[in-house]
């Protein structure tokens, strides 16, 4: 079966490529490289064996869709196309508005017009906020949330919501990551951020690798056993398989219409200074870290509760986050080399 995988060639959508075709699916990437390197289909192309189907080109646009829709028999869609800067969605809230929210309407039109019911979409634990109870459910009421590129991802649920509610042939999931972490580990494909990276662990790879001097961590005065920050990091293999369980749930249902929402994480929260001690131990190197001033924004602890897509979908993560981190360190040599 076909799997069209919009940014397959980003992070969580490249991991999810090689999950979908161990799986048995042949997937087709959709992907316009604006916030991705062409070095990936190389790297997917090694683990792979053979090269991926790649379209390089927006999926924006209705008449690429459309083209891709004729061209391949597409059983279902993975939407990872998105903009993903939470620093920079407060600049350009419009860019972030019209690319994130723009794009996932055209999807569901030419979808619905092509007949192709079948959608996992990339949502976030960023639609919570700061929860007021931990682990946070799947119906845990929304807070406000800080960013808009949450908005952007609480918007886009709400639209799958009102499509199905409409009875139209639609069967969507959205699955609520946490934080992903890792790598493939055969470090062939991995993160690769542009610039300064804002998530925590390639900052520590890229620290112990001597590209940046110092680590910095933002707070140590929350309300948490050590004072800093917990979350939810899943290793990104065990997220892409998440979204293989996910679609082939999809796949077996009968009904018209469905649309689920399910938290994709360990179940755990792992603090910043746990997180650091952990790379220590697997990397054999002391990392140089200090205590800085909390970061704008971010919210004393959230972690998910894992308990419907383990029942629903079959699915729970199976790696440690000392794997996560031995293969993200991995990848950070190789990257280191070249
Ligand atoms: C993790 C922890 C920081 C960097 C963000 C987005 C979310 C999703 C994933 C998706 C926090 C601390 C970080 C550093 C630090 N985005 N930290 N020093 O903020 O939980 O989630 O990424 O596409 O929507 O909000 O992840 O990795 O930035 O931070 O101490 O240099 O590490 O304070 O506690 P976050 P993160």
């Amino acid at each position: 079966m076909n799997i069209l995988v919009t940014g397959g060639a980003g992070f969580i959508g490249s991991h999810t490529v090689i999950a979908l075709a161990e799986a048995g699916f042949t997937p087709i990437i959709l992907d316009d490289f604006s916030n991705s390197d062409r070095r990936v289909l190389r790297g997917l192309e090694k683990i792979l064996k053979q090269q991926p189907h790649c379209y390089a080109e927006n999926c924006h646009s209705p008449s690429v869709l459309s083209r891709v829709f004729r061209e391949q028999k597409i059983d279902g869609v993975i939407h990872f196309a998105a903009f993903k800067s939470v620093g920079e969605s407060m600049q350009e809230p419009l860019k972030y508005y019209d690319n994130n929210i723009g794009s996932l309407i055209v999807l569901l039109q030419t979808m619905l017009e092509h007949d192709i019911p079948n959608l996992i979409f990339s949502s976030s634990a960023t639609v919570y906020g700061q929860p007021n109870v931990l682990p946070v459910k799947e119906d845990t009421p929304e807070q406000p949330v800080a960013s808009v590129y949450g908005h952007t991802k609480l918007i886009g649920e709400e639209i799958l919501r009102d499509v199905a509610a409409a009875q139209k042939p639609l069967k969507a999931i959205s699955l609520r990551y946490f934080n992903p972490i890792g790598a493939h580990p055969s470090a062939h494909i991995g993160e690769l951020p542009l610039g300064v990276p804002n998530n925590l662990v390639p900052f520590i790879t890229q620290t112990a690798a001597g590209i940046r001097p110092m680590l910095t961590v933002f707070g140590q005065d929350y309300p948490t056993p050590d004072g800093t920050c917990l979350r939810d990091y899943i290793h990104v293999m065990d997220l892409a398989e998440a979204h293989v369980a996910a679609m082939q749930y999809l796949l077996k249902q009968n009904g018209p219409t469905i649309y689920e929402v399910f938290n994709v994480g360990m179940g755990r929260g792992v603090s910043v200074l746990e997180l650091v001690k952990t790379f220590e131990m697997v990397s054999g190197k002391p990392l140089n870290h200090r205590i800085g001033e909390r970061r704008p924004g971010d919210v004393a602890a959230v972690y998910a509760d894992v308990s419907k897509i383990r029942t629903q979908l079959g699915w729970s993560a199976k790696r440690e986050v000392e794997e996560a981190l031995r293969d993200a360190w991995r990848w950070q040599q190789c990257l280191s080399q070249h």
